[in-house]
């Protein structure tokens, strides 16, 4: 089996392109979730403050006996703490219960563009601060629209390493992903399966069942291809082991594009428009 890919970040660090997601992952659940993918081989962990899950990623990380070192770890800043000093003691909050003194990349997790007077600028510089300090290795952004890049390019100096955005064959969101490619902003596509939803596309089974793998490792190396990060979520053993297999073939650009035009725009989007989310989790 080929080893998964590095990609390089545009501050120097990289990032393995296949990750675990552990969103809807019960808290207790979790360092076992996250000690299987670790066994699986799997090295890069996506949490964050809103799944409730952080202890058990850094407990999972600790079961497995590697070392802090070898693990990638990604977290987000709550939609409740955008005002610098709340987001202070949010992030001083998920590195205490992960349990390590840094991260490897630290989020916005939204832009809540209509919340906080529409300031997500003094938040990007908070942001900024955990970078400068070394408690982020890396800083960036998630469901950032263009405009909301636009913005942080205007007014503030971190370039972010990544934009986290929904991408999945029903919603190729190229707009976004175009300007990341413009930017040196690494794209990472969540809910990379559209949480199942693509999986049963004639499309993508005709070309799964030529290849003889499943739908969605198809789905998972079209984005590889694509030079996305992604890290699908399962809590399943035999998925999880099975969404890792994607390093040993190859679509050709026939399929890629193919499956590329199942994009349904906005018609395909599973989650809330970054535009007007707005919803700040208890
Ligand atoms: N930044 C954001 O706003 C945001 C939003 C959503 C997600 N994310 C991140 O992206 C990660 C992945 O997204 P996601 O969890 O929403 O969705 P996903 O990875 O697209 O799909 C997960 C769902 O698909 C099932 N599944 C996984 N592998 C499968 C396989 N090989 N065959 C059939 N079904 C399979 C899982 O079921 P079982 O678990 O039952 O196996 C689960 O129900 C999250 O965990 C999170 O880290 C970020």
């Amino acid at each position: 089996m080929s080893s998964v890919p590095d990609l390089a970040l545009n501050n120097g660090q990289t990032i393995p392109q296949l990750g675990f997601g552990v969103f809807q992952i019960k808290p207790e659940e979790t360092a076992e979730a996250v000690r299987r993918a670790l066994e699986v081989g799997y090295r890069h962990i996506d949490t964050a403050e809103a799944y409730r899950n952080e202890k058990g990623v850094g407990d999972g990380i600790r079961a497995s006996g590697l070392d802090r070192s070898e693990v990638y770890v990604t977290s987000k800043l709550h939609n409740g703490s955008h005002r610098p000093d709340d987001a202070r003691a949010a992030f001083d909050g998920t590195l205490q219960a992960l349990g390590f003194d840094y991260v490897d990349l630290f989020l916005i997790h939204w832009p809540l563009p209509t919340l906080y007077d529409g300031d997500f600028v003094s938040t990007w510089q908070t942001m900024e601060e955990f970078y400068r300090d070394g408690r982020a290795r890396s800083i960036g952004v998630s469901n950032f629209q263009t405009p909301h890049l636009g913005r942080l390019a205007a007014e503030t100096e971190v370039v972010p390493a990544v934009n986290q955005i929904e991408v999945h064959p029903y919603l190729t969101n190229e707009e976004v992903r175009g300007y990341g490619q413009q930017h040196g902003i690494v794209t990472e596509a969540w809910s990379p399966i559209a949480q199942g939803g693509v999986l049963d596309d004639p499309t993508i089974t005709a070309i799964a069942d030529r290849l003889g793998k499943s739908a969605a490792q198809v789905t998972l190396r079209w984005h590889v291809q694509r030079g996305d990060v992604i890290f699908p979520k399962s809590t399943t053993p035999a998925r999880i082991k099975e969404n890792f297999e994607i390093f040993d073939f190859e679509l050709d650009d026939t399929d890629i594009a193919m499956i590329s035009a199942l994009d349904k725009g906005e018609d395909g989007r599973t989650g809330a428009h970054p535009d007007t989310f707005a919803f700040i989790p208890s």
